[in-house]
């Protein structure tokens, strides 16, 4: 029996982070919406009440019993989530002229209480909140204060229930790691042997349960999802997979023919697809950025729709969705919807069973199951590429001689990055091919050629990001290199824009 953690979450912007930091200790969790508690579900150990937007006295804020949950499994309300448990046992929460956000010191902790055994004296924790608690019920004991809030922390007497008013997820809280340990391990009694071994064993043999001798087919895309979920799959149920990986003519420089190699060097048994032409015809004239990523995202689907009914027999479809986007899609406060769904339409027109081995798996987990399951670190650590390729990094129209300049101007860059250790120290790089001709001279010749901007950000998810410092010495080498070794090119310039206020990729 799988044992985990529910958080059941109210909209806090740092409800994730608590399921990272849960992971993290190899506990496995899940974040459900906070009225979706799903009672009498097996191996559950504990429960964690996630922070929120609303105060506990707005009309609008989100109410839920807890007397099915309070006293039958142990419970850590964290911010909103201590906030509530006082409030509706009797408790009074206010809103305090100071609010209190950033770093704060615990003034004072009781050493044997389970919670906070081991937290050291004067712990920096993180606050970040706008309501305080200015009254706990009769049988809620205190346990922890901080400078300016009384009742930072309690336990409900008679029952494992805390509460905490800061942020032990947060990083900057120093003990925090400490104090979600004790709720997990000494307080929920779980055996935190969840490990990406552990998940590939579970995952193989629920997989072999739900598909049987079905056959499953998935488009792989060199990506790391994709390829996780392909090898993972493979483990499962063999050749009853197939995979299908399209070159759409806007893959990097030798991409197609390399990822290829590595798949079948993996034993998956995977179709390649040349539909170069299908998609520079139909592309053709197209100077649009939306309307190319939409011709795109078609042309896909038709390619691998295609192929795929070439197939016989085929039930599922599988697809590399993670965790980020279905929580996404649970959000109870709706804000953030990511906008990059290249295979959107796919399962209705093709009116398959969906199987999606990833989609309780955060980023960096997934590459954690793929360098246990012996995926090589050269792909486990690939910056990502956007679906639509190098399309949208051509401004302007797309031809295959702008294609073929853009593939050789970013090898030299990719490869400088390599070659100079600066490769896995920026989240993603590549160059834009810029719809922009200057005069130039190279040798006793007047030139007339196109400008290309080179561009590498650090960002954790793409979300937000900053360009990447990298040093002038290297930016003059590879400016130096593309202008002599790539025909067309007789300008370099470098993107100095962060996210927002501009987006990582040009289109
Ligand atoms: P932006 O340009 O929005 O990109 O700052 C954020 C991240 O998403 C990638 N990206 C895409 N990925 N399909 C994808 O799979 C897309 O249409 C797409 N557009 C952008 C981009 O490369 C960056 O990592």
């Amino acid at each position: 029996m799988q044992e985990k953690i529910i958080i059941l979450d109210f909209g806090s912007q740092y409800t994730q982070l608590i399921a990272r930091r849960v992971r993290e200790l190899n506990t496995y969790c899940e974040i459900l919406p906070y009225n979706k508690f799903p009672h009498g579900t097996e191996g559950i150990k504990g429960v964690i009440l996630s922070g929120s937007p609303y105060s506990v006295n707005d009309p609008n804020a989100l109410y839920v019993d807890l007397s099915e949950i309070r006293g039958r499994y142990p419970v850590l309300g964290i911010c909103y989530g201590a906030q509530f448990l006082a409030h509706s046992s009797g408790g009074k929460v206010e809103s305090v002229n100071t609010r209190e956000y950033g770093r704060a010191h615990l003034a004072w902790h009781d050493p044997e209480d389970m919670l906070f055994r081991g937290v050291k004296d004067n712990s920096t924790v993180w606050m970040s909140h706008g309501d305080s608690i200015t009254m706990i019920p009769q049988n809620f004991q205190l346990v922890a204060s901080t400078h300016e809030v009384k009742m930072a922390g309690f336990h409900i007497e008679g029952e494992n229930t805390w509460g905490v008013q800061f942020h032990p997820e947060v990083y900057h809280s120093e003990d925090g790691t400490k104090l979600l340990n004790n709720f997990v391990e000494d307080i929920c009694g779980c055996a935190r042997d969840w490990t990406p071994a552990s998940f590939i064993e579970n995952t193989v043999a629920s997989l072999r349960e739900q598909i049987g001798n079905d056959k499953v087919v998935l488009a792989l895309s060199g990506g790391v999802d994709s390829t996780v979920a392909g090898v993972l799959l493979n483990k499962a149920i063999g050749s009853n997979l197939t995979c299908i990986f399209v070159d759409n003519g806007l893959l990097r420089k030798n991409e197609f023919e390399s990822v290829l190699e590595n798949y079948e060097n993996m034993g998956l048994n995977v179709i390649g697809v040349d539909a170069k032409e299908h998609f520079y015809s139909a592309l053709k004239g197209v100077t649009e950025p939306e309307k190319k990523r939409k011709i795109i995202g078609k042309g896909f689907i038709d390619i691998f729709d295609q192929e795929a009914h070439k197939l016989t027999d085929i039930k599922w479809l599988a697809q590399g969705t993670i965790y980020p986007d279905v929580i996404e899609s649970l959000s109870i406060t709706g804000m953030t919807i990511k906008s990059h769904h290249n295979v959107g339409g796919l399962p209705e027109k093709m009116n398959l069973k969906i199987v999606e081995p990833l989609r309780l798996l955060f980023k960096d987990e997934v590459r954690r199951v793929g360098r246990e399951l012996g995926i090589s670190d050269k792909l486990i650590g690939r910056h990502p590429f956007p679906g639509p390729g190098l399309a949208v990094r051509i401004l302007g129209d797309i031809t295959p001689e702008k294609v073929r300049v853009l593939q050789e101007a970013d090898h030299i860059f990719i490869q400088g990055l390599i070659d100079n250790n600066l490769y896995d120290k920026v989240w993603q790089a590549g160059v834009i091919l810029l719809p922009v001709q200057s005069v130039g001279v190279m040798g006793d010749e007047r030139t007339y050629e196109n400008a290309v901007a080179l561009r590498a950000v650090l960002s954790t998810d793409g979300m937000t990001a900053d360009w990447a410092h990298l040093p002038y010495e290297f930016l003059g080498k590879v400016s130096n290199d593309i202008i002599n070794k790539v025909k067309g090119v007789n300008r370099v310039v470098y993107d100095i824009s962060s996210k927002p206020p501009s987006t990582i990729e040009w289109e």
